[in-house]
């Protein structure tokens, strides 16, 4: 069985003195059972790159542009995190789509720019409730999905309903999903469900055939939290 991939992500969140006490907070005994990955806010991936835990998980951005340099004001290419030796881009956030209109066409241009830049791309895809009462998962991720020239990325099914509420969706909910996108994925695409992972509920939802580990948020935020997620892939 290959290694789960488990991914936390900090969303604007963090300071020096966290990220010192969290990255601390990170230093695990032994070898990782999983693989595992941050997606810090640009300012401070220079810090978890650094830092001692740095050389032990690799590290991401939350977003970047599409394009690949010139007036665009505020914006970060792609070429420039690559450059810093970042590996994962986290592409279409449901947070991206709902507050700053990303569509799924600027979703896929991204993810273009960041597999040319050498970077692996993170699509997040996911329903909200209102799809989901409607009988429309399938065919909202599914959409999000083909809007995608998907290839040698990592694929995250995150239930908007899901983040951020305390609210999971069961392991079978997610496994249903995630047996959805294998089938329109090559075999060895990680597919990662994300929203609410805690510590009580990662060892049901990793232990579903198809979820290969885990997108976190608030958890990640809390070292004992995060490592207790970690250690749950791997049981
Ligand atoms: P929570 O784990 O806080 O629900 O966030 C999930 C998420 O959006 C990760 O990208």
């Amino acid at each position: 069985m290959r290694r789960k991939l488990i991914v936390g992500n900090w969303k604007m969140n963090g300071s020096h003195a966290a990220n010192a006490e969290l990255l601390a907070g990170l230093q695990a005994q032994g070898p990782w059972v999983a693989e595992v990955a941050v997606c810090a806010p640009f300012p401070y991936l220079a810090e978890v790159a650094l830092s001692p835990q740095g050389s032990l998980i690799a590290w991401g951005a939350q977003d970047c542009s599409a394009h690949e340099a010139g007036a665009y004001t505020g914006e970060v290419s792609a070429a420039m995190l690559a450059e810093f030796g970042c590996r994962y881009v986290l592409i279409g956030h449901s947070e991206r789509r709902q507050l700053y209109g990303e569509t799924d066409a600027q979703a896929a241009a991204k993810f273009a720019a960041v597999k040319a830049a050498g970077m692996t791309p993170i699509l997040c895809v996911g329903e909200t409730l209102q799809e989901r009462d409607a009988g429309k998962t399938e065919q909202v991720v599914a959409r999000q999905l083909s809007a995608v020239d998907f290839k040698d990325g990592v694929l995250a099914y995150e239930p908007v309903w899901a983040i951020g509420t305390g609210r999971n969706a069961t392991p079978e909910q997610a496994q249903a999903v995630h047996a959805f996108l294998r089938r329109k994925v090559s075999s060895d695409t990680p597919i990662l469900y994300g929203g609410s992972v805690k510590p009580q509920n990662a060892a049901a939802i990793f232990a579903m055939p198809d979820v290969d580990g885990g997108l976190v948020g608030g958890a990640s935020l809390v070292a004992k939290d995060f490592l207790d997620i970690v250690k749950a892939a791997g049981t």
